[in-house]
C-alpha cells in the first residue's frame, strides 16, 4: 500500500477516535483542529506535487473501498496505464469520476488547471479563517482583527467560488460526473456557501450580532459540508452505489453543503440548550 494513502487511513482513524470522545464530551475543538490540518495536507499537495499528481493521490484513497470484493462495476472505469491513481497497476478499476477527474486536470488546458488552483487556495484560506472567527468573535479587544479577517475572508470566499462556477460550468460533457446535474449540483452547493455568507454580513451591517452569529455558523456548516462531508460521503457511498455509475458522486455535490448546514443548526442549538441547562440562577 502507498505509505501516503496508508498515513492517510490511520489519520481518519484517528479522527473518528477523537470525534467519539467529542460526542460524548461536547468539545469539539480537537476535532475542528485535525480536520483543518488534514485538509491542508491534502489541499497544500496541489501546489507541492502539481494537480494531476495531487489528484492520483486522492483517487487512491477511494480505490481501495471502491474495487473491494468486485472486479469492475457500472461506477468503476479505466485509466491508461493507471495513471490516475496511485496504486498503479494494483488496481485496474477505478470510481469513473476519479478517472474524468485525473482526465479533466492531466490532459486538460493550463486554464482549467489554474482556476482549480485558485479554488483550493481561496477555499483553503477562508477554511482555516473561519475557524479563527468562530473562536475571537467580534466584541472588545478582538473587533478590528475580526474585521479585516471578516472581508479578507469573504473576498477569497467570493474568488473561490467563482472558480468552483467556472469549473462546474464545463461538467456538462463530463457523464460520469453526472453531466448537467452535476454543474447545477455545485451551483446549488455555492448558493448554500455563500448565501448563509451573505445572510451573515448582512445581518453585521444591520448590527444585528446574534443573527451574524447564527448565519456564520450555518456557514461553517456548508463549508465542512462542501469539504469534509462531501469526501467522507463519498468514500462511503462509492462502494454501496456503485452498480449505477455517477450516483455517488451526484448524491456528495447535491447533499453535502445542506447536510452541512443542518448538522451545524443542530449543534448550535444543542450547544445553546447545554449553555442555557448549565447556567447558574442568579
Ligand atoms: C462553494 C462550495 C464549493 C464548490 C461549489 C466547490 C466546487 C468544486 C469543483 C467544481 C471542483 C472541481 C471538479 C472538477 O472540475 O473536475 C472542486 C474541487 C476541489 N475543491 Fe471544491 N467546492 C467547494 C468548496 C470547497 C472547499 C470549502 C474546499 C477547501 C476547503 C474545496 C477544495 C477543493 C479541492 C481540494 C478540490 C480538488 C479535489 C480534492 O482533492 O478534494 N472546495 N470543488
Amino acid at each position: 500500500m502507498p505509505a501516503g494513502i496508508m498515513m492517510i487511513y490511520a489519520a481518519l482513524g484517528v479522527w473518528t477516535g477523537l470525534l467519539f470522545i467529542a460526542l460524548k464530551k461536547g468539545h469539539f475543538w480537537r476535532v475542528a483542529l485535525f480536520g483543518v490540518s488534514l485538509m491542508l495536507v491534502l489541499n497544500v499537495g496541489y501546489f507541492v506535487n502539481g494537480a494531476p499528481n495531487a489528484i492520483a493521490f486522492f483517487v487512491g484513497i477511494y480505490d481501495v473501498l471502491d474495487n473491494l470484493g468486485v472486479d469492475g462495476a457500472p461506477a468503476l472505469a479505466t485509466c491508461p496505464g493507471n495513471n490516475c491513481s496511485v496504486w498503479g497497476d494494483v488496481y485496474q478499476n477505478h470510481p469513473s469520476w476519479g478517472v474524468a477527474f485525473y482526465d479533466r486536470f492531466a490532459n486538460g488546458p493550463a486554464s482549467r488547471t489554474n482556476l482549480l488552483y485558485g479554488h483550493i487556495a481561496f477555499n483553503s484560506i477562508v477554511f482555516v479563517l473561519m475557524h479563527i472567527q468562530l473562536a475571537k468573535p467580534g466584541g472588545g479587544a478582538n473587533a478590528s482583527l475580526h474585521k479585516l479577517l471578516g472581508r479578507v475572508s469573504f473576498a477569497c470566499l467570493t474568488l473561490g467560488t467563482l472558480c468552483a462556477l467556472v469549473l462546474a460550468s464545463q461538467h456538462g460533457p463530463v457523464t460520469s460526473y453526472g453531466g448537467s446535474l452535476s454543474t447545477f449540483g455545485f451551483v446549488f452547493m455555492s448558493l448554500c456557501v455563500y448565501g448563509c455568507a451573505v445572510k451573515g454580513v448582512l445581518a453585521i451591517k444591520r448590527g444585528d450580532h446574534d443573527e451574524h452569529r447564527i448565519w456564520m455558523i450555518r456557514f461553517i456548516g456548508a463549508m465542512w459540508g462542501a469539504f469534509w462531508l462531501f469526501r467522507i460521503m463519498l468514500f462511503l457511498l462509492g462502494p454501496l452505489l456503485r452498480n449505477w455509475d455517477s450516483a455517488a458522486i451526484l448524491t456528495c455535490i447535491w447533499f453535502s453543503a445542506p447536510l452541512g448546514i443542518l448538522i451545524a443548526e443542530w449543534m448550535r442549538k444543542r450547544y445553546a440548550r447545554g449553555n442555557t441547562a448549565n447556567a447558574q440562577p442568579a
